[in-house]
């Protein structure tokens, strides 16, 4: 079969069926309390709970699976609690489908202030208002169980790019401590709140053996590759990549956390992972680059002022199919409120595209020409 049928039978949440691989590659369902999700996946970024510039209507529209929220920010502003008592998150920002949420972990590290880590977990300041806070895993699954996430993410710490080996080694066995912490306060139930380990271990190959080694011990639904795409080189990233994700278990999904470009996505697809998420579709949008099926342009050039074509002629999304890139360079110049939206629609269609057109290839057996085909588009991308 090209794809799943879009009627997919409801499973039980955390079923994953692998429906035909090509090479490491694999395509298949994953099932959640809220339906099921075809891997491999892009999840849209709705960090606050909403994916910026675009409501669920445009997300059914684009095609969009799961989306994922941040724990971080949730229990901010507007507070989980007052978020539980909406009926969660699906409850309160109105999206039907799976949620997955990150645990607050990446966070905590990338816009707090003051973080101090110890055994117990982590303190922090808000960005917000410089209030203190603590998250322990209790904490942060308890969180995640409030916003009623589908695919809940455990604390770690994403060790920063250039840590040396001893503090990577000590970093590590925490995280796998924090990870067995999560699993205890939330084993598992009917409520079908998903839990995913995030394996971490830097630039270390060792290390990062050591930290699969240790979180697949635990029983948890599926298993992140954490601590990418944190500003190392492409070639850095590739290696432990392609080196750790066959490492993780066949049979649950890989995440890929953070990453990435379409042909970040396209190799992690072939080293086996089955879900992304990045803020590179809708952040770009907002500063006008967009995706094509041509590469990567900036719609503010003057070069489109007077372009009557569609921003893409392969891409079937209501901004393509209604307007010019004159318009659309007209709306960005001029700062206008729907360009954000439109762009966003545009530019998470493209990256479910790639996604959707992977799925179709691993089915067909024909992948490697599907990524040969990406590193057509982005030459400079290539390792
Ligand atoms: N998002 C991107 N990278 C990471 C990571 O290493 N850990 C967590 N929790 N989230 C991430
Ligand atoms: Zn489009």
């Amino acid at each position: 079969p090209a794809e799943a049928p879009a009627s997919i039978p409801a499973e039980a949440p955390g079923t994953f069926r692998i429906h035909a691989t090509d090479g490491a590659a694999r395509t298949g369902v994953l099932h959640t309390a809220h339906g099921p999700v075809r891997t491999p996946i892009f999840m849209p970024v709705g960090t606050v709970g909403s994916v910026k510039a675009v409501a669920p209507d445009d997300l059914d529209a684009i095609g969009a699976e799961i989306i994922l929220g941040n724990t971080y920010h949730l229990y901010l502003r507007p507070g989980d609690e007052l978020v539980a008592r909406r009926g969660g998150l699906h409850g309160f920002n109105a999206w039907k489908k799976p949620i997955l949420t990150d645990s607050g972990g990446f966070q905590v590290f990338s816009l707090s202030a003051l973080r101090k880590i110890t055994e117990q977990g982590v303190e922090f300041r808000s960005h917000l208002d410089g209030s203190k806070h603590l998250f322990t895993p209790e904490k942060v699954v308890s969180i995640q169980r409030n916003l009623n996430s589908d695919i809940m993410m455990v604390l770690d710490e994403c060790v920063s790019y250039g840590a040396d080996k001893p503090y990577t080694e000590k970093s590590l066995a925490l995280t796998t401590r924090w990870a067995q912490r999560c699993r205890d306060a939330y084993p598992g139930g009917t409520a079908g709140n998903l839990l995913f380990g995030i394996t971490q271990g830097g630039f270390f190959k060792d290390l990062r053996e050591r930290s699969i080694g240790e979180l697949t011990q635990i029983d948890f639904d599926g298993f992140a590759l954490g601590g990418l795409s944190v500003g190392e080189s492409k070639p850095e990233m590739m290696d432990i990549l392609y080196h750790c994700a066959p490492l993780l278990p066949a049979d649950k999904p890989r995440y890929l956390m953070g990453v990435g470009t379409p042909l970040d996505i396209i190799n992690g697809i072939a080293a086996g992972v089955d879900m992304f998420d990045c803020v590179l579709p809708t952040r770009n949008a907002r500063n006008g680059t967009l995706y094509t099926s041509l590469g990567k342009i900036n719609i503010k050039r003057k070069e489109f002022a007077e372009d009557d074509g569609p921003l893409d002629p392969a891409c079937n999304c209501y901004a393509c199919r209604t307007f010019s890139r004159a318009y659309l360079r007209h709306l960005y110049v001029a700062k206008e409120l729907l360009a954000f939206r439109l762009n966003s629609v545009h530019n998470l269609t493209y990256f479910l595209d790639v996604v959707r057109g992977a799925r179709a290839a691993i089915a067909e057996g024909r992948f490697a020409a599907y990524k040969a085909g990406f590193e057509a588009i982005y030459p400079e991308e290539v390792v």
